[in-house]
């Protein structure tokens, strides 16, 4: 890849999505606990946060808990809570300051009542902000998801509401977590992994996909940049031929 093209501001994606893997290993490798690679890792994701203010770019998606995590050892769920409110304790004034709405996707009621109240209380206080959505994916599962929406669509349908022949792609959507988002265009996995896990089937129809082998506590926003580069060297044909795009 060529680094010494600058990123242009023409071509910037408008929703980038994260998988934040590689937490566990990174403390691994250093003799520390897992607790300290989430930790580390948060930092990590204030970076991005602001490496995406800076762009203006206006969505990011950070994958932070997935349904399929709550099947960790209980000390380590308990360890991601914690940190998840202490560092939402930590950024809300910074939320606050550079505007920044804060959005949930996932099964938020799953979620300890106290991480519900601190991430209500957040939503509410940035609810009017357009900088930039912060959406985070807790308790999230993309198969949870289609089946909160086939559930609610079916209901309309037994009502009456709608037919199932005017189901279409937009009803869809309509009913998904990330019903007021646009799809995503970048999609970012760390730590050498090159898989999805039940991260937002629907929303990556047609993102395009960028695996680095950093781990997430050492991905910097050199890293996001290289990344964004990578992304604006790519034709995005969307089915069509070359030609038709110029
Ligand atoms: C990502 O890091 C954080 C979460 C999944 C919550 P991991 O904890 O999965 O780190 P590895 O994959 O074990 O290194
Ligand atoms: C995906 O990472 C979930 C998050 C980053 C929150 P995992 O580490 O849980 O995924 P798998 O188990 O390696 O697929
Ligand atoms: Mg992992």
């Amino acid at each position: 890849m060529n680094t010494k093209i600058p990123l242009s501001k023409k071509n910037l994606p408008q929703h980038i999505a994260i998988i934040m893997d590689g937490n566990g290993r990174w403390a691994k490798k250093r003799g520390l606990l897992r607790a300290m690679g989430h930790e580390t890792g948060t930092k990590s994701a204030n970076e991005a946060v602001n490496a995406c203010l800076d762009l203006g770019i206006p969505y990011l998606t950070l994958y932070a808990f997935s349904t399929e995590n709550w099947k960790r050892p209980k000390l380590e769920v308990d360890t991601l809570m914690r940190l998840l409110v202490k560092s939402l304790k930590r950024e809300m004034p910074q939320f606050i300051k550079a505007g920044i709405r804060l959005n949930i996707i996932g099964l938020m009621t799953d979620l300890p009542k106290k991480v519900q109240q601190e991430l209500q209380e957040v939503i509410n206080k940035t609810q009017t902000h357009t900088n930039l959505v912060l959406t985070l994916a807790l308790s999230y599962g993309a198969r949870e998801e289609f089946i909160k929406t086939v559930r609610e669509i079916s209901d309309k349908v037994k009502n009456d509401l709608i037919s199932p022949h005017s189901i279409t792609e937009d009803v869809i959507k309509e009913h998904l977590y990330t019903f007021d988002m646009p799809d995503v265009d970048l999609l970012i996995r760390t730590s050498g992994e090159q898989r999805i896990s039940n991260f937002l089937l629907w929303q990556i129809a047609y993102a395009e996909l960028y695996f680095t082998d950093v781990l997430w506590p050492d991905f910097k926003a050199e890293h996001l940049n290289q990344a964004i580069l990578n992304y604006q060297q790519r034709e995005r044909r969307f089915g069509k031929t070359s030609e038709q795009l110029r």
